[in-house]
């Protein structure tokens, strides 16, 4: 086996203090970066702490009983999140992701949840609000959540065999009480409920099958990913990708696929339908999703910000730096000039590091935990 080495580097204090600018625009949703690209997606991690440990993410050696999270009064409040995210919303924000870490382990998350679903967007409209999480607690949160007006959740499951399951998640924890996560939130008309499966090459990818065949007809979607080089922590190796060209060749042996027109523009995953005997694509099937961030970047329409928990803002999954939202907040700057500071912070955006991977463009640099930004 060949030695990885694990940096041990903490990022979280480096953000960039942001410039209020000093003529205030006035938002009207159609806010763009430098290469044109709306901001659609706001994605909000509430915890930087996880009760799994899984190797790709979160690994045992990195994040043991020494490492140190963010102290309480370094989150974002209910409050904070809520005024920002309204103040996104005006800049053309219509999906809140809530994430983590593990988003279920936030004390009383449904409060939030609650507080987000009255808002509206540019359109007056509800914003579509969803969760990521590892399922481990949805058994005994999925009916609150949706009473506080979540829609829907994804559920990350690496594979259905136990043994394979605990392992990867590294704490030992059941599969079953994942699946009746998902149960739970099926029956609290949490749907559609999506499955998100982290391939590694020689790990779990003998549980794509198995994966398959389990949601198939299920009304669930299994997204397989590409396993990524996010953060720094992780050990990244190439040849532990397995492309999703070659996921989805897989799963065509047993199940004819035909390929399906993206739901929105800037999807991260690419879709695929289960063909009826016709060859002709069976919506009670379902379909899978593919999302291929190594060997098909999708940074060209990639509209998603990022905010950490402790409110700094991020462009990019890959980035090095955030952008100090918390402290105008409690500088006490007013509406006004934090949105004119998003406005500013998005409009020089440059950011596709996915699109650079590997090439000589690609910004050396120290990145940022997945687990301290979100998925
Ligand atoms: P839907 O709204 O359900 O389509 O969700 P989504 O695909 O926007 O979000 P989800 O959190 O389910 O994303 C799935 C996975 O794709 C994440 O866990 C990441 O692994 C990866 N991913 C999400 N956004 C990005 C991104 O901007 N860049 C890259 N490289 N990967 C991403
Ligand atoms: N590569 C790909 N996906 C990852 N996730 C976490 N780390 C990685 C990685 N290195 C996924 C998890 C979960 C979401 C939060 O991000 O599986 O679905
Ligand atoms: Fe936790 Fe999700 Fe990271 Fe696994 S991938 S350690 S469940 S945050
Ligand atoms: Fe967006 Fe960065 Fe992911 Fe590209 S690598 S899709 S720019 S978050």
């Amino acid at each position: 086996m060949s030695e990885r080495v694990i940096p041990l580097v903490d990022l979280r204090a480096g953000a960039r203090a942001i410039t209020l600018p000093t003529t205030p625009a006035r938002a009207n949703g159609l806010l763009a970066d430098t290469r044109g690209r709306p901001l659609r997606d706001l994605r909000i991690s509430v915890t930087d702490r996880c009760n799994f440990r899984c190797s790709y993410c979160m690994p045992k050696e990195v994040f043991d009983k020494d490492h140190v999270y963010l102290p309480q009064a370094a989150l974002l409040s209910f409050e904070e999140i809520t005024r920002l995210a309204r103040l996104f919303l005006g800049h053309g924000v219509r999906k809140i992701r809530l994430t983590g870490g593990e988003p279920l382990l936030r004390k009383n998350l449904e409060v939030l949840v609650a507080q987000l679903s009255a808002l509206r967007t540019e359109d007056g409209v509800a914003p579509d609000i969803t969760l990521t999480t590892n399922g481990s607690l949805l058994h005994r949160k999925a009916r609150a959540l949706k009473d506080a007006g979540l829609q829907r959740v994804t559920v990350s499951l690496d594979g259905l065999d136990d043994r394979v399951f605990r392992s990867m998640n590294d704490v030992d924890f059941p599969v079953a009480q994942v699946l009746e996560g998902i149960a739970a939130a099926r029956a609290a008309g949490l749907g559609p409920i999506k499955v998100n499966m982290v391939v590694k090459r020689g790990t779990n990818e003998h549980e794509i099958g198995p994966m398959a065949r389990h949601f198939r007809g299920s009304g669930v979607v299994l997204r397989f990913i590409e396993y990524m080089d996010v953060g720094a922590t992780n050990g990244w190796r190439m040849d532990e990708v397995l492309p999703s060209a070659e996921v989805v060749r897989l799963i065509q042996r047993e199940f004819p696929l035909v390929a399906l027109e993206p739901g929105a523009p800037g999807e991260t995953a690419e879709r695929w339908g289960y063909a009826d005997a016709a060859g002709r694509f069976d919506p009670a099937l379902g379909e899978i999703g593919v999302i291929s961030s190594v060997t098909q970047a999708f940074c060209h329409d990639c509209n998603r910000a990022r905010l950490s928990t402790e409110g700094h803002l991020y462009l990019c999954l890959f980035a090095a730096q955030g952008h100090d939202l918390r402290s105008l907040l409690r500088a006490g700057a007013d509406d006004a000039q934090i949105s004119a500071a998003i406005a500013a912070v998005w409009g020089a955006r440059s950011d596709r590091y996915s699109e650079l991977r590997g090439t000589q463009a690609a910004p050396a640099r120290q990145r940022v935990e997945m687990s301290y930004i979100g998925g």
